[in-house]
């Protein structure tokens, strides 16, 4: 049994101490509360060390939304594995925002050591994949997928990719309101996302790591994804930065 994981991204929201400390406070004890089901938060920088505070006596894990793979060096303005290590559980790695080329063009090869990286900081890499909507319009979302989830996963031990998390999100569902429907990413998590760990690493692997969905998740819809025998939970952007993120998480349980 895969234990479900709802992942809150607040990718460049509620990044000062006082906002977040606000938002965090008036969660906490509701979040912790839900039993069955892995809660992470996921807040800027900025503001991890506070929250990680506040979240003390909670079991409510903490995540960062990238890092660089070197531990320490010339590279201004990064944040290093290191640096993480001790603080958070996660680390988002590869999120399409830090994929696109108009942002940080993020590559296979540097998510990948990035990869290995956290691993060796002891950090849980939630590795986020999907395709564009050009890619799903012209049917290739498979090739692509496998593509990314073969590259990110390159060279793990079967221990050290069962503590992995994917992340399937489909950047054309991504804060569009569109969320894809939750028989395709039933679908393309159990014989894309898992097929490809089943050619990388084998059955029980691929059974073992937990796969999210991603994209336009929120209090109405988080029960059909839920739902499917292939989703183990779901990494929430916009809807996470509201206090019905507690009823979202609540509306996971028990599937
Ligand atoms: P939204 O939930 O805002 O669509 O964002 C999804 C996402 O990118 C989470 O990483």
């Amino acid at each position: 049994m895969r234990q479900p994981i709802i992942a809150g991204n607040w990718k460049m929201h509620l990044g000062r101490v006082d906002e977040a400390l606000a938002f965090v406070r008036r969660i906490r004890h509701p979040l912790n509360e839900i039993e069955g089901i892995e809660r992470v938060l996921c807040p800027p920088f900025s503001v991890l060390a506070a929250v990680a505070e506040v979240l003390l006596p909670t079991n409510i894990s903490l995540g960062a939304q990238t890092m660089h793979w070197e531990e320490r060096g010339a590279h201004t303005g990064e944040i290093s594995p290191a640096m993480l290590e001790g603080l958070c559980k996660y680390v988002i790695l590869g999120h399409s925002e830090r994929r696109a080329t108009e942002s940080m063009a993020e590559s296979d090869t540097a998510i990948n050591r990035k990869v290995h990286s956290a691993m060796s900081h002891g950090l849980n890499p939630i590795i986020c994949v999907g395709e564009n909507l050009q890619q799903n319009e012209a049917g290739e979302t498979h090739a692509f997928v496998v593509k990314q989830v073969r590259a990110a996963l390159e060279g793990l031990t079967a221990e050290q990719a069962k503590k992995c998390v994917i992340a399937y999100e489909p950047i054309w569902a991504i804060g569009t309101g569109k969320a894809a429907t939750p028989a395709d990413v039933n679908r393309t998590i159990g014989l894309t996302v898992r097929g490809a760990i089943v050619e990388l690493l084998g059955e029980e692997v691929a059974q073992a790591v937990r796969v999210q969905y991603g994209g336009s998740v929120n209090v109405e819809n988080i029960a059909t994804f839920m739902a499917m025998p292939e989703v183990d939970g779901a990494l929430v952007g916009g809807a996470s930065l509201k206090p019905d993120f507690v009823e979202l998480v609540r509306r996971a349980k028990n599937f």
